[in-house]
């Protein structure tokens, strides 16, 4: 078991542990008084993991209801909070009840969105069950859902009051979703952990639970550093989003058919190719990564061009004006934050993308 605190405002727990699933009874009680809980979770993930989770949390003498949304990312709407908040006015919530989010980032942004306005917040546990969700979003208190005009457009800083991560369920992750969450820890490694960078890259996988514990286990820690320093994301924390800024553009010019961890691995690699090309990072940062993610399966080489590029990232920034701050690896395991005028911003794709 590993158990990491991350201290801010309220601190909370992140508990890592193989069987936790049946224990989030136990974990809770430590934390709150008994009460009513509202399990909330999508319907891949409620059939496997919402009996092992309820029964638990009333052996501990918790009242448990239950909401369950259609999978998938058209869940994260103003709609699904309405439907939430509803019911939990209907049911009599209180401001001593809670929420539990248990599934992928769909389902936490979206209960720690609701747990956020509810009564003007209560608490909410993050049980996250997919890699990516326990890697990154279940930790950092950003919750949000999207808008018409795009992605997590409304949301807010909400910290859950505690994280139960049981690494057993990546038994049952499609691979998909499994590429979408290493591309997040590969990430996490070549911000500011060399070592996890090393084992990643040298990993036989022979034991994909294990796997996946160490990574979310790092990842997770590489990620209390940012939060603890900066939970409002205005400085330091915004080098959690190498490779994202291209990233969030394949994922728009490829109508959303590239999935994140796909886009996010090819807008790393951009990042650290420019970035050694124009002499910034102290080393060649782009051979080590696409090695990596060649060795998994995820894409390395983007088939967009540097200008589709920057006119689909400077859509989405338009709200930053003129500058556009840039996370570049300096070396494996360090990263920068550099802030370019936004008309460079096409000649830095263009370098990223020149693999001559
Ligand atoms: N809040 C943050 O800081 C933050 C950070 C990164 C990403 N996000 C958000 O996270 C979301 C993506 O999260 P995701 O990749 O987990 O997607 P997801 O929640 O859609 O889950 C992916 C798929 O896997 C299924 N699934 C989850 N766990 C499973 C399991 N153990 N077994 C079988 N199926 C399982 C889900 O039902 C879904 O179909 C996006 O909306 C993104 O914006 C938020
Ligand atoms: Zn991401």
């Amino acid at each position: 078991m590993s158990s990491i605190i991350i201290k801010t405002e309220n601190p909370y727990q992140v508990i890592m542990e193989e069987g936790s699933l049946g224990k989030v009874g136990s974990f809770a009680s430590a934390i709150m008084d008994p009460c009513r809980i509202c399990i909330i979770s999508d319907d891949n993930v409620h059939s496997l993991y919402t009996a092992s989770v309820a029964s638990s949390l009333e052996n501990a003498g918790f009242d448990v209801y239950k909401i369950v949304f259609p999978a998938g990312e058209t869940t994260k709407n103003l709609g699904s909070v309405q439907k939430i908040l509803e019911y939990l006015a209907d049911e009599n919530f209180t401001r001593s009840d809670a929420l539990l989010a248990l599934g992928g980032g769909v389902i936490g942004d979206l209960t720690g969105f609701a747990a956020s306005v509810f009564l003007r917040g209560i608490k909410y546990i993050n049980v996250p069950t997919s890699f990516l969700a326990a890697a990154d979003s279940s930790v950092g208190g950003k919750t949000g859902v999207n808008l018409s005009a795009g992605k997590n457009l409304a949301g807010s800083f909400w910290q859950p009051s505690l994280v139960v991560y049981d690494p057993v369920t990546v038994k049952t992750l499609p691979a998909a979703s499994f590429l979408d969450g290493l591309a997040e820890s590969i990430k996490c490694a070549l911000i500011a952990d060399a070592p996890l960078f090393g084992f990643i890259n040298l990993s036989d996988m022979n034991d994909e639970t294990k796997f996946v514990e160490r990574c979310v286990t790092d990842s997770v820690k590489v990620k209390q550093f940012f939060v603890e320093n900066d939970q409002y994301d205005k400085g330091k924390r915004q080098l959690l989003n190498l490779g994202h800024t291209a990233g969030h553009a394949i994922e728009k010019l490829s109508a959303f058919k590239e999935s994140h961890g796909h886009a996010v691995a090819q807008g790393m690699v951009i990042a650290a190719r420019a970035s050694y090309k124009k002499g910034w990072s102290r080393q060649d940062c782009c051979s080590p990564l696409v090695e990596v993610l060649n060795k998994y399966g995820l894409t390395a080489s983007c088939s967009y061009k540097a200008a589709e590029l920057a006119e689909a990232a400077l859509k989405d920034k338009k709200r930053l004006g003129n500058e556009i701050t840039l996370a570049i690896p300096l070396e494996i395991g360090e990263c920068a934050l550099m802030r370019l005028p936004s008309g460079d911003l096409q000649d830095f794709f263009e370098a990223g993308l020149d693999e001559r």
